[in-house]
């Protein structure tokens, strides 16, 4: 018997805390997710909100599963996003 392939799922966590919202959290969680729904990674990528990471000041920040991503602008991290995420899951 085979083994079932394992599906690579991974943990994307936008900090909500209140410096990244006055950043563009908001807007990020947006494009994020549209843009997961647009290459189908909706079912291998969970997009969650999280409480401040307490990395205010280095930009707006995000996870991938345990990794801290610090983003200057919604316009890098929607890049590091493509790059990190989709390359490695397509
Ligand atoms: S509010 Fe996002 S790291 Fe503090």
């Amino acid at each position: 018997m085979k083994p079932e392939k394992q599906e690579t799922k991974v943990t994307i966590t936008v900090c909500v805390g209140s410096s990244c919202h006055v950043k563009g959290a908001r807007e990020m969680v947006d494009r994020f997710s549209d843009l997961l729904n647009e290459e189908a990674f909706q079912d291998r990528a969970e997009l969650k909100g999280s409480f401040c990471m307490e990395h205010c000041a280095e930009g707006i920040n995000w996870k991938i599963d345990d990794e801290i991503v610090s983003s200057t602008s919604v316009e890098e991290a929607v890049a590091t996003l493509r790059r990190k995420v989709l390359g490695s899951l397509g």
